[in-house]
């Protein structure tokens, strides 16, 4: 049987990886392709449900995005979100205009409760909203659902064709229901029995690469990382000692890192493979002697590590199939899936492909949102520690040290930053903070140390919450943990003598300090 499947369609809305989510929450997979996607490839999809994203334009504007009317027309439920149900109704025959009030932000929304979209919601319900554009009239056929004080067609329906309308967002947390509305339009409106379940993934998945793979070499770089390690620990399952995984060591890693990865994924680790690690830490440091500029120490760190593996690939020869960490944010971000521009074009899209000598690539996280692949490691029975790992860059270390990278430097603040991670471990925050680490400034000043006159640098720690990592907020730390953070690092790292807490958001910062 065919896995059952709803399509969202992208108009461009900053929230179209949060509508697939929550339907995968739900149980359900779920796929986004941009509004340009021809109508007969969404046919053939044969999906159980279509859901339209919000978007930046206004539907009434010349070549503002839009989709064919037959959209409506083929059977499936559509579900339209903010200008996805402006588009709708549009389409269908109704009037959407400039809004005499422009609703943003937290909004008591008035609903039916006999709408199947609104089973089990509370007849009075905070919802998120974010327009300038409202339906002044719905298009015929349609019932309207939902009211605000400022605006009177905040959902519509026309039941027997299985279309619905609602002007705010019930995929974003703030509408305190949406969760609700959206299973009740993938289960009572779309009729799913949803069977996008993680552990029939991975048997699934393992079953497909064994049989894919029959019995060709395969080879992986492994980064530690929660993506590659996952990828690498799930190829172990399927084909054991035909998969090679190769580890660089750029020296450039949180301390003890290294041989962390080594334990889990070395000879005396529980996974069968053939495991490599290459300690180039000094090649990596030669090529980064008295380079500052950060963009220039990515690309350094970036072709070095290309040739490294390239060596290590030449050794091994020829194989059948790569290993790559793929994971679905960056298939859409890189614009195969929605509309999204190239956003983080930076991040890990590397050129492997082109010097390894192989004759197909496998993506077999390709499919999955990152809390999905943390849970299919879970499956796959990784430590929970190595599952939840925090994001870190692919240049590692050679980014949070500001200005010329050397090993002294990298002793430094691999040791601030184990201080800071194990305190914060200690205070019971680790679960509670998104991303925290220590970085080292540039900066030398004067300070004093028993008697001595100490002229050293300064360590900045960061600690931030993201859900979407292009937007950040500051994560609060009590002030005696900081106060901790700073004794145990002054006292314990030589060359440091003054700690800092960066507390600017992104933007207009990075979460990275570099
Ligand atoms: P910025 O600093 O751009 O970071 O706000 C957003 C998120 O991406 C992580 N990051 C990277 N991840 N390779 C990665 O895999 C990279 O080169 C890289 N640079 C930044 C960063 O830690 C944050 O989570």
């Amino acid at each position: 049987m065919d896995r059952e499947k709803i399509v969202v369609i992208d108009f461009g809305g900053q929230y179209n990886q949060l509508v697939a989510r929550r339907v995968r929450e739900c149980h359900v997979y779920c796929e986004i392709y941009s509004y340009r996607t021809d109508l007969e490839q969404i046919k053939a999809m044969k999906p159980k449900g279509i859901i339209l994203t919000g978007g930046p334009n206004s539907c009434y504007e010349e070549g503002a995005a839009t989709c064919e009317k037959e959209l409506f027309e083929i059977g499936v439920p559509v579900l339209g979100l903010c200008y996805g149900a402006q588009l709708m109704m549009q389409i269908l025959g109704g009037h959407v205009c400039k809004a005499p009030v422009r609703e943003y932000g937290k909004i008591e929304v008035t609903v039916d409760q006999t709408s199947k979209l609104f089973e089990n919601v509370s007849e009075k319900t905070i919802c998120w909203m974010s327009h300038n554009d409202y339906i002044e009239e719905k298009a015929p056929g349609f019932r309207v659902i939902a009211h605000t004080r400022d605006c009177p067609t905040a959902a519509a329906q026309w039941d027997e064709k299985g279309l619905y309308a609602i002007q705010f967002h019930p995929e974003v947390l703030h509408t305190v229901e949406g969760f609700k509305m959206l299973h009740n339009f993938v289960y009572r409106i779309c009729g799913c029995v949803g069977d996008w379940k993680m552990d029939a993934f991975v048997e699934t998945s393992i079953r497909t690469l064994r049989e894919k793979v029959g019995k060709g070499k395969v080879l992986c770089a492994l980064s530690g990382g929660v993506d590659s390690s996952v990828a690498a620990v799930m190829l172990s399952k399927a084909v054991g000692g035909q998969l090679t995984c190769v580890f660089v060591d750029h020296g450039l890693l949180r301390k003890n890192e290294g041989d962390e990865v080594e334990e889990v994924f070395g000879p005396s680790g529980p996974y069968d493979l053939n495991f490599i690690r290459v300690n180039a830490q000094d090649r990596f440091y030669s090529k980064l002697k008295g380079v500052e500029e950060p963009e220039n120490k990515r690309k350094i760190i970036g072709e070095e590590f290309i040739r490294v593996f390239e060596e290590e690939a030449k050794k091994i020869g020829a194989v059948d199939f790569l290993v790559q960490g793929t994971i679905y944010p960056d298939v859409v971000e890189s614009g195969l899936g929605g509309e999204s521009a190239v956003i983080k074009s930076h991040h890990n899209v590397g050129g492997l492909p082109d010097y390894v000598d192989f004759k197909e690539i496998i993506e077999p996280l390709r499919e999955l949102f990152k809390d999905e692949v943390r849970q299919v490691g879970l499956e796959l029975g990784i430590s929970e520690k190595l599952v939840n790992r925090q994001p870190f860059p692919g240049p590692g270390l050679g980014i949070r040290i500001i200005g010329e990278v050397t090993p002294k430097k990298v002793r430094m603040v691999q040791e601030a930053d184990a201080i800071y991670r194990e305190e914060i471990a200690k205070a019971g925050l680790d679960k509670t903070i998104g991303q925290y680490f220590a970085a080292l400034t540039n900066m030398r000043s004067v300070g004093v140390m028993g008697d001595e006159r100490t002229y050293d640098y300064a360590v900045a720690l960061r600690a931030v919450n993201t859900v979407d990592f292009m937007t950040a907020e500051i994560a609060e730390i009590p002030f005696e943990v900081l106060s901790k953070v700073m004794n145990r690092i002054i006292n314990e790292v030589k060359g440091i003598n003054r700690v800092f807490y960066d507390i600017t958001s992104k933007p207009p910062g990075t979460i990275e300090f570099e």
